[in-house]
């Protein structure tokens, strides 16, 4: 393909793409990437045992849901169009276990229940599927004696989790607690209570990363000893790895996976949406939230335009879904 032709400038020949620039209708014209309000998935927080939503501190305009508040915030995502929600509990009691995960009237499981019955045709109703908000400990599974986290003793709770949210209604599971097996674990355990046609996302490729520090406040999980690297990856892993974990869990069953942070791991994005022959979402975390919201409340940025801009980046890397918390304003200009 040759390109378009080029002028002349005095004695110089000139290719002038700016020719397509020119207008806001040409640009809209000529765009190939696009958000839609239905490729965005908002991640809520719905806690047991408050009266009031309950502001968090490092992530401003984002609060800790009661039930009632959080019937709300959903019904409005779904009038705005937005593709789905994710649902994060925080039990008002946690042990060695994280028995409130898979408890039939734990607050994840009765939430669920609310969304699916009232908005559960409007958009796709998540639950993020994993134990550290639960647990005492803070970390992603079962603990062995020395401290470390028993990856396939944990599996089996991640199993009863499933079929837990898959009684109160989830309509998708997202199991997000990095242990090797667990969408083969989760996909058999469906599968044997007659859940075979509810799909699984997978947090495939997700880094041990600092920009998840508000959520650990908004969760409540911030691990009481140590840290999570022993089982999110390494950053400094090139991009294959993150391909190779993707591509197992394609190969136990995710019927979509994702990258996790999206900003600093695009690279990683467009190596899993060319690897995988299943959508790829990429969550757009909380701190990389705070940090848009701090700036832009000291007057140092334009919000709107760099809210817009990180979105269509993430979509150019290839990600068809994107979890943001500004899902639901977002659509409102998006539209
Ligand atoms: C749970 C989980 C975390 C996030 C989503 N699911 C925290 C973690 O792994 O420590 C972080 C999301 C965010 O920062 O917005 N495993």
């Amino acid at each position: 393909m040759s390109l378009p032709a080029a002028s002349t400038a005095g004695a110089f020949p000139v290719t002038r793409p700016r020719r397509l620039r020119r207008s806001d209708a040409l640009r809209r014209l000529v765009a190939d990437v696009r958000v839609a309000p239905a490729d965005l998935v908002l991640p809520v927080f719905v806690k047991e045992g408050i009266a009031e939503p309950a502001a968090i501190a490092s992530m401003p305009g984002v609060v800790q849901h009661t039930r009632d508040s959080l019937k709300k915030a959903v019904h409005e995502a779904a009038e705005a169009g937005v593709g789905g929600v994710i649902l994060f509990g925080i039990p008002a009691a946690k042990d060695g276990r994280g028995s409130g995960a898979d408890d039939p009237e734990g607050i994840v499981q009765l939430a669920l229940q609310d969304l699916t019955s009232e908005v559960g045709s409007d958009l796709v109703v998540m639950s993020d599927l994993f134990l550290d908000e639960y647990t005492d400990h803070g970390h992603c599974g079962l603990l062995t004696a020395d401290g470390t986290v028993d990856n396939d003793a944990t599996l089996e709770r991640y199993a009863d989790v499933a079929v837990a949210q898959a009684r109160a209604g989830s309509q998708l599971l997202a199991p997000s607690g990095m242990m090797d097996g667990q969408v083969g674990a989760i996909r058999g355990a469906l599968d044997a209570n007659g859940f075979t046609d509810l799909p699984v996302l997978s947090y495939s490729t997700k880094y041990a990363s600092a920009f998840y520090g508000p959520f650990r406040d908004a969760a409540e999980c911030a691990p009481q000893f140590g840290d999570r690297a022993a089982y999110q990856q390494d950053p400094a892993r090139a991009a294959e790895e993150g391909v190779r974990e993707a591509q197992l869990d394609v190969a136990e069953g995710a019927d979509a996976v994702m990258v996790k942070p999206a900003l600093a791991y695009l690279d990683v994005v467009r190596a899993v949406a060319d690897a995988v022959p299943v959508p790829v979402a990429a969550y757009q975390v909380s701190g990389e939230y705070a940090m848009v919201e701090a700036a832009a409340a000291h007057g140092w940025i334009d919000r709107q335009r760099i809210i817009t801009e990180q979105l269509v980046g993430i979509r150019r890397a290839g990600a068809s879904i994107v979890l943001t918390y500004w899902a639901t304003e977002a659509a409102g200009w998006l539209r």
